[in-house]
């Protein structure tokens, strides 16, 4: 895990400083649009993160966009202030699917992307984005994001199976605003406070505990040698001992589990080959 949390570490030091690094050569572009954030990555062709911007947003719920032209909008600032940092154009990217999500789905996260001015090179599903950033052949890896928990379980580095379902990071906030009958603003802030967390998480574990059955329903049939968790709703300290006990297989958790998602998206960024120019 060592080599893979310092690449992480790194990328999220570019996200919260706003710095980039020097780059040589041609830029690939993640784009992934959540529940929550919606995270841009960039990488330069050996996958190095270059730099990276977070912004909250309500772009997807289930898997599907729910707010085009606000998405469209966000998209196309984060791109610009990219770009105005870098001093270079970013014309291509890739965007992520939850799995499981619709064909009309896929459009139409791609449309966003393109109405935001990129020339959308590659889609990959998010679980299969963070498994290349956590290098995992074997295992599953499971995100748990602002609205779901989505699955990809990998054997000889190939994806032998995929799936989503409702049940996240809101789900606990709508819990926790439900204990303490407070609107659901206040409980996402007292949820995630870190001071705050030991008195939280006895409220949330259940749907912690939800989010493990989700799992283990489907790793029904598969045998895995460790699961991998990524995504916002696993910070809690406590997420990986819930998951351990129910489905008695090793988890593991990197560092700043909430941009392994996005990071992943760009390394899946194709980049078209250079036409030479006409003299
Ligand atoms: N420190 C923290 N402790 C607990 N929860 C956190 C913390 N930081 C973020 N979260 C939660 O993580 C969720 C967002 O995670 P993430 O950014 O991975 O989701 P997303 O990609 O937007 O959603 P999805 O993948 O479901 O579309 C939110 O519900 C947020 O409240
Ligand atoms: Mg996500």
């Amino acid at each position: 895990m060592e080599l893979k949390n310092r690449t992480l570490s790194n990328f999220a030091e570019l996200v919260e400083s706003g710095e980039c690094k020097k780059f040589r050569g041609r830029l690939k572009v993640g784009v992934d649009l959540g529940t929550a954030n919606t995270v841009l990555a960039v990488v330069d062709t050996n996958n190095r993160p270059i730099a990276g911007i977070s912004a909250p947003s309500h772009a997807i719920q289930d898997g599907v966009i729910v707010n085009y032209y606000e998405s469209v909008q966000l998209v196309t600032r984060l791109k610009a202030e990219l770009e105005e940092r870098l001093g270079v154009e970013l014309p291509y990217a890739a965007a992520a699917i939850p799995p499981g999500v619709s064909e009309g789905s896929v459009k139409s996260i791609g449309y966003v992307l393109e109405g935001a001015g990129f020339e959308v090179t590659n889609i990959v599903d998010e679980p299969t984005a963070a498994a290349a950033v956590l290098k995992i052949t074997d295992g599953a890896v499971v995100d748990v994001g602002g609205g779901t928990t989505g699955i990809s379980i990998l054997k000889d580095g190939q994806v032998i199976y995929t799936d989503d379902e409702a049940t996240g990071g809101s789900h606990m906030t709508m819990t926790v605003a439900g204990h303490y009958r407070i609107p659901y603003e206040e409980a996402e802030v007292l949820k995630t406070t870190p001071e705050k967390e030991d008195e939280i998480f006895p409220v949330i574990k259940a749907v912690i505990e939800k989010m493990a059955t989700i799992t283990e329903k489907f790793l029904h049939g598969y045998q895995v040698p460790a699961v991998y968790v990524v995504g916002g709703s696993a910070s809690f300290r406590e997420f990986t001992t819930v998951f351990e006990k129910k489905l008695g297989l090793p988890v593991y958790r990197p560092v700043h589990p909430l941009l392994v998602t996005p990071l992943g998206i760009a390394y899946y960024c194709d980049l078209p080959p250079v036409t030479p120019k006409k003299k």
